[in-house]
């Protein structure tokens, strides 16, 4: 009777120590494991907030009244997708100290505007309309201004801050 006993007694010791070996594996595997999948996720979920200032150009370089179209290109990266952003920055000053810069990109349907000598005003082709120097409104369907970059000048160089 007291060797059953004591055989019941080993057993339940090592249920109990088997289970406790279980808790503690089970918490390790959660301490290390759960940053190591966050970290492995987090690209995929979390959207990267970038932002940047891109140099243009001179701001001795403009002629005042005549806006001057500076292309640009950037890689953007969301999670685990690269996307190239581009387009065309035209900065405007009229006393040679201030600049506005505007997106070339049409307030209506997302055309690209270009600037037009002869209509001085920035054209798009894709509906005829027509912003004024200052990006107003002047003609067409677009419903507000043409968008401006947050803009400064170091060093003499005008630079434009692009986010994603
Ligand atoms: S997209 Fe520019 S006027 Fe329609």
């Amino acid at each position: 009777m007291s060797d059953l006993s004591s055989s019941h007694e080993e057993v339940g010791r090592r249920k109990f120590l088997s289970g406790i070996i279980g808790v503690v594996a089970g918490l390790v595997t959660t301490v290390v494991g759960l940053p190591a999948i966050g970290f492995l996720i987090s690209p995929g979920v979390k959207r990267q907030t970038q932002e940047m200032w891109l140099p243009l150009g001179p701001l001795a370089g403009l002629t005042p009244g005549a806006p001057t179209g500076f292309p640009f290109s950037r890689k953007i990266k969301d999670g685990w997708v690269e996307s190239t952003q581009t387009g065309v920055a035209y900065a405007v000053t009229h006393d040679g100290q201030n600049v506005k810069v505007f997106s070339n990109v049409c307030t209506h349907l997302n055309c690209r505007v270009v600037w037009n000598d002869e209509k001085r005003g920035f054209f798009c082709p894709c509906h005829d309309a027509l912003f004024g120097v200052n990006g107003e409104v002047v003609a067409g369907p677009p419903p507000r201004p043409l968008d401006q970059f947050e803009t400064r000048i170091e060093n003499g160089q005008i630079q434009i801050k692009l986010e994603a």
